[in-house]
């Protein structure tokens, strides 16, 4: 092949190969592109290379000369496109992302699919509070009017909270390992000891009053669990509202008032109570409270004299103060109140049973 032939080639080549990196849309196209040119079977490049095996000997110096200048030439056009590409493409990435975040509060546009929309002649399906927290800000706004504030404390708790400060010595059967949700938690992780669910919110009564001087006037509300098996009565998680009042010369007939007050004002008109005698040891005495409405009389809870044994543990003198507590069933008010008959209805999360409230 004559030189100026194989040069004029050459020049070919690289116009022709520059011009299709630079025109190169995108990764796809340039990946094309650089099979066509920069091939290592069967690319253009490779090809008019051959051409150089035809070159006379004195030209050949010079062809091979051109040659890798070409080469040089074509191989960083390639890498400018390839760079220029990969911007774009992260560029469009960040585009697509911030028009989706857009999209997703823009103004579904008239016409457009809109899946919150019914069909014409379709009942609207709104959601709404399940009926447990429901009943937790009916019972909050009742109790907040008699002055009590809410307090909350965790779930996972120590056995200084569930038990000891409560006056429940390590003998007694409530602390059995197979009463209570204990966890398998290193106890330097706890950094507490043993660590369980909280099997009543009676917990919340020491957390309060290790950080506060009375007077204390509040409500916990909030889940507890036991290791019950389910039925109609009972449900491994339920909730209770817990109450406590501390002050100089609180009495019984405090503590009778105030539930009383509640009842009525969460089951409407007018509704009894009644104390039995019976035991729990973070109050003396202690009383079973029961409920009549619509001539029947109904378990609440627990309620008694908060224990001078309790009142120690937390620093406060039982000879200045005395205070009351109770805790109530959250579920059992509820199901008492819309006639519900089996717990477990309650947490199935069947929206025929739960859009009724
Ligand atoms: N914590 C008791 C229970 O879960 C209820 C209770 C609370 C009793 C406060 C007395 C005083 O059964």
């Amino acid at each position: 092949m004559a030189l100026s032939q194989f040069l004029s080639e050459l020049e070919a080549l690289v116009t022709a190969a520059e011009s299709a990196f630079q025109s190169a849309a995108d990764a796809a196209a340039l990946e094309t592109a650089r099979i066509e040119y920069l091939g290592a079977k069967s690319g253009r490049i490779k090809t008019v290379q051959k051409g150089l095996g035809g070159i006379d000997k004195t030209d050949k110096p010079v062809a091979g000369q051109r040659f890798n200048e070409v080469k040089a030439r074509i191989e960083s056009a390639f890498s400018a496109a390839q760079e220029r590409c990969q911007n774009a493409t992260a560029a469009a990435a960040v585009k697509a992302v911030s028009r989706k975040a857009e999209k997703s509060d823009a103004v579904i546009p008239p016409g457009a699919f809109d899946p919150s929309e019914s069909p014409p002649g379709c009942r609207l399906h709104l959601g709404r509070l399940h009926p447990i927290t429901q009943t937790i800000e009916t019972l909050k706004e009742i109790m907040g009017r008699l002055g009590f504030s809410v307090a909350d404390g965790p779930e996972i708790e120590d056995e200084w909270h569930n038990f000891q400060a409560l006056n429940i010595p390590a003998s007694h059967p409530a602390r059995d390992p197979l009463e209570n949700f204990y966890l398998s938690m290193a106890e330097e992780t706890s950094g507490a000891g043993p660590m369980l669910l909280r099997s009543q919110t009676s917990t919340v009564q020491i957390r309060v009053m290790e950080n506060r001087r009375p007077p204390v006037r509040i409500i916990a509300l909030g889940r507890v669990y036991r290791p019950d098996t389910a039925d109609a009565t009972h449900f491994p998680m339920f909730h209770q509202i817990e109450g406590l009042l501390v002050d100089r010369q609180v009495t019984m007939a405090d503590l009778k008032s105030v539930l009383r007050m509640f009842a009525m004002s969460y089951f409407g008109g007018e509704v009894h109570i009644r104390f039995r005698p019976s035991f729990f040891p973070f109050t003396e005495p202690s009383v079973e409270v029961d409920m009549q409405w619509h001539d029947r009389w109904i378990e609440m809870g627990g309620a008694g004299m908060v224990d001078p044994n309790v009142l120690r543990a937390v620093g406060y003198d039982p000879e200045e103060f005395s205070g009351f507590a109770f805790g109530i069933g959250i579920e059992r008010v509820c199901m008492r109140r819309h006639n519900l008959t089996d717990i477990r209805e309650l947490y199935k999360n069947d929206v025929r049973f739960l859009e009724q409230f």
